[in-house]
Order: C-alpha cells, then sequence, then structure tokens
C-alpha cells in the first residue's frame, strides 16, 4: 500500500508545468481504434488510468510505442472487439472504448464500468444513445454485446449533458452512414479536444464544445500526430493547494479559459490572479474568506475541484457552503477533514463548512481520486504529519503530483507498506 507522508505548515512558492489532461487523454486515445493508420499523441500523462487504457489497446491487438509523453498507437492488426472485464471495472472511462471498437468493428462487448465511488455512475443515456444509432444491445452475465449491420446518423437529444455519452456518440458516429446531431451535449473542454484530435485525422465534427454538436460520417480517416490538452483540474488542484498554504505560484503550460469559473472561486477568496495565454499565476492571501460553490456542467463550477475546494475552506473566515448537483456521493473526504480538526455539516447535497483556525495532522484515508488530492492539500494545511493512505486513486489522476509539491516548498513523501 502506498501512502503520502506530508509535514504541515509550509508555505508554497514557485513554478509547476501542468501536465497533460487525463480526461482528454482517455477518449483521445480511443480515437486510435477508429483510424487504421498511425495515431500520434503528445502530452499523454503518465498516470494509472493512461495506463490502464493503453494496456486494453494492447489486448485487443494494437501495436503501441511510447517514449515519455510521446505515443504512437497503431490499430491496423486490431482483432478483438471485448474490453477485458478485470481491467473495465478498474476503470469506468473505458466505456468510451465501446463507442470507438462499434464505430469500426460494428460491434463490441464490455461490462459495466467500475471507477470511482462517487455514485452509482450508470451507463443507461450512453446505450440509449447507442440503441438511437441502430446498435443492438444485449446484456448477459453483466456483459453488454452491441453489434450493428451499420451505424446510421441520428438527431439525439441527452436528458442530461453526459461527459462521457457525448464523447460515445462522436467516437461511434464517425464512420456513421449520414449525418449524427447532439442536442444538450456536454460542453466540456476535453470535448473540444477530442473533437479537434478526430478532425485533425479526417472527422467531420461541428459545435463540440457548444450544447449542439453534429458529426458527419466520412468513410476513411488518415494518420495525424496531435498534442492533447493541458489538464485543468491539476492546474486547480495545484493553485488551491498555494491558496490553502500561502505563499505564490505559477502554472504554465495550461489554458486559463478551461478554467474561469475555479479562478473567479479563488479571487472571491481572497486570493490574487494573473492569467496570460498559457500561463496562470496566484499569490495567496493571509486569511482565506469564505464562499459559496454549486457544482454545475461545463461552463458552470466543475464538480472535480468540489473536494479540493472543500479543503481549501476548512480554514477559511466564517462559513461557507457547497452544493454538490453532479455526483450524489461525493463528499466522502469530509469525514477525514472533520477527524482531521474540520468543521462540516452535510445536509443531503449541500455541505456547509465553519472555518477553524487549526487542522490536526491525522493517518487519513483516500477513498477516490479527488477527495484523496483533497486530504493532501488538508495535510499541507495542518500542524505535524500527515499520512494519506490509499494514494494508489490519486495516482490515477496526477502524475508525479508529490514531486510537483516538493519543487514548491512542500514536505511530502511517497511511503511504500507492504500488507500483510
Ligand atoms: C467525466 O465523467 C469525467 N471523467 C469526470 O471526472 C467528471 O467529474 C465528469 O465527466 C463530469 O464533468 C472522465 O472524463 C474520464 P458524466 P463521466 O457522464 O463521463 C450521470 C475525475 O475526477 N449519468 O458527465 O462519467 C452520472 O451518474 C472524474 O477526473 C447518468 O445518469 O460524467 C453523473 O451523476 C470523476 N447516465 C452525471 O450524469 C449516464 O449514462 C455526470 O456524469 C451517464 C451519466
Amino acid at each position: 500500500m502506498l501512502s503520502y507522508i506530508i509535514q504541515g505548515g509550509n508555505k508554497l512558492n514557485g513554478k509547476v508545468s501542468a501536465s497533460g489532461s487525463k480526461n482528454a487523454a482517455l477518449p483521445i486515445i480511443a480515437t486510435a481504434i477508429l483510424n487504421k493508420e498511425p495515431v500520434t499523441l503528445y502530452n499523454i500523462p503518465d498516470i494509472e488510468d493512461t495506463k490502464i487504457t493503453l494496456e486494453i489497446l494492447k489486448i485487443l491487438g494494437c501495436k503501441i510505442v511510447r517514449n515519455s509523453d510521446k505515443i504512437t498507437i497503431c490499430s491496423k492488426t486490431m482483432n478483438k472487439t471485448s474490453i477485458p472485464k478485470e481491467l473495465m471495472h478498474k476503470l469506468r472511462s473505458t466505456v468510451v472504448l465501446a463507442g470507438a471498437i462499434i464505430g469500426r468493428f460494428k460491434e463490441a462487448t464490455f461490462s459495466y464500468p467500475g471507477g470511482c465511488n462517487i455514485g452509482a455512475r450508470p451507463i443507461d443515456i450512453h446505450l440509449d444513445s447507442f440503441k438511437k444509432l441502430g446498435i443492438s444491445i444485449d446484456e448477459k452475465d453483466d456483459c453488454i454485446h452491441c453489434k450493428c449491420k451499420d451505424i446510421i446518423g441520428k438527431r439525439i437529444k441527452l436528458k442530461f449533458p453526459s461527459v462521457g455519452a457525448t464523447e460515445n456518440i462522436i467516437l461511434a458516429s464517425v464512420y456513421a452512414k449520414g449525418a449524427t446531431h447532439i442536442t444538450n451535449a456536454a460542453k466540456e473542454p476535453e470535448i473540444k479536444d477530442l473533437a479537434k484530435c478526430l478532425n485533425s485525422m479526417g472527422a467531420k465534427i461541428y459545435g463540440a464544445g457548444t450544447s449542439e454538436i453534429t458529426i458527419f460520417g466520412v468513410k476513411k480517416l488518415h494518420k495525424t500526430e496531435y498534442k492533447i490538452m493541458s489538464d485543468r483540474i491539476e492546474t486547480g488542484t495545484l493553485l488551491g493547494a498555494v491558496a490553502a498554504v500561502g505563499g505564490s505560484i505559477t502554472v504554465e503550460n495550461t489554458n486559463p479559459e478551461n478554467l474561469l469559473t475555479v479562478l473567479y472561486s479563488f479571487k472571491e477568496m481572497g486570493c490574487k490572479i494573473s492569467i496570460n495565454r498559457d500561463k496562470i499565476s496566484l499569490k495567496a492571501p493571509e486569511k482565506i474568506k469564505c464562499i459559496n460553490i454549486s457544482t454545475e456542467p461545463y461552463p458552470g463550477f466543475p464538480t472535480d475541484m468540489q473536494p479540493i475546494m472543500g479543503a481549501i475552506l476548512t480554514k477559511a473566515e466564517g462559513k461557507s457552503e457547497i452544493v454538490e448537483n453532479i455526483f450524489e456521493n461525493r463528499f466522502k473526504y469530509t469525514e477525514e477533514l472533520v477527524r482531521m480538526g474540520a468543521n462540516i455539516n452535510q445536509k443531503d447535497k449541500t455541505l456547509e463548512i465553519v472555518g477553524v483556525d487549526k487542522l490536526e495532522g491525522k493517518d487519513v484515508m483516500s477513498k477516490d481520486l479527488r477527495g484523496g488530492a483533497a486530504l493532501v492539500i488538508a495535510g499541507l494545511m495542518s500542524e505535524g504529519i500527515t499520512k494519506v493512505e490509499n494514494i494508489e486513486y490519486i495516482l490515477r489522476g496526477y502524475e508525479n503530483l508529490d514531486l510537483k509539491l516538493k519543487s514548491l516548498g512542500a514536505n511530502i513523501k511517497i511511503k511504500e507498506e507492504k500488507v500483510v
């Protein structure tokens, strides 16, 4: 079992570079399944989630060459259409591989995804959309078998702007007969990045980043080289760590446009923010002010930043309120914060956080990716030593988080313990 050992109390100062976006990398890696020509990707973060996704592509018969953040994938020799159950359960987002596999092979077999325990995370919107595209779906012994003669472009209106479902419809529709039009599509920047990558290989996708997206089916894709976007949630997490403990930071190789609601919340907390094309600088105030946050689909406040803000606000002046509207079980991290001395009350999907003067270092347990990152920030804010256990969750989505924080002056190291 891996843990972070954190000695809290240090202010953080300096510059760090954001890694490539986890949530753009996963669907963009899936585009290689659609394309029989080589797809070369840059800025792919070296994290558990991308490793698992690439492992699945290898098992399906793709050839993959990786050196540092450059990955070339060739799926010409791909000969399987079933995603291994044990890997599917490790990573919810592999469900978007299904859309790409069906798009190319007109069939796919996969199981109900697993992933972080932040909610039930059904895939009904994905499956309903597949049916609308003419794909038949059989569910037996925990597997979902999809099959069709052709994918016929259709108008699809989503009951909720699901990020994954939007990505799956796009991937499944690239070679469709006719055109697919998505209404109430997710508008996250990762959708725009996916469309830009697909269009760089010859797809015809318009409107990505808005709620209305049209995919005109094409016959063939050609080889491409593409650099994926930076990780907006990692950027927010690094900025948040400095806001929480004091000091100043510049995050480079990032895109301020992708997290404007988060930057505005940092401003409301009393931070000084300056931005330019690919950099964001933040200077922390002496004392964080309390604020209210309500998570929404993009461009609203991102749910993935909710736990990070929850940790920061534990020592704010006054009472803050956080409403989580996207996932029904994304407050697990607060139990550990309360053990560290935070004053937090949950009523349904609302947290009330009354700022305290100090937190105390404790042994705490990560229960999901962003909740784990929140505990790291709480450890940096605490007096004494905090041991954050189960950091395998955190390593799924953050590349070298400990090294980046250490470069800013944090006292943090990884400890490996044998579980007997
Ligand atoms: C993506 O998850 C991200 N993951 C999540 O990031 C992010 O929190 C989420 O979008 C929202 O922005 C990746 O991109 C790999 P959704 P996804 O489909 O696609 C419900 C992180 O920490 N829903 O937009 O699973 C669902 O239960 C992760 O990096 C259905 O009801 O999110 C949830 O309540 C966590 N039926 C809401 O919609 C469906 O078929 C949002 O889900 C699909 C979703």
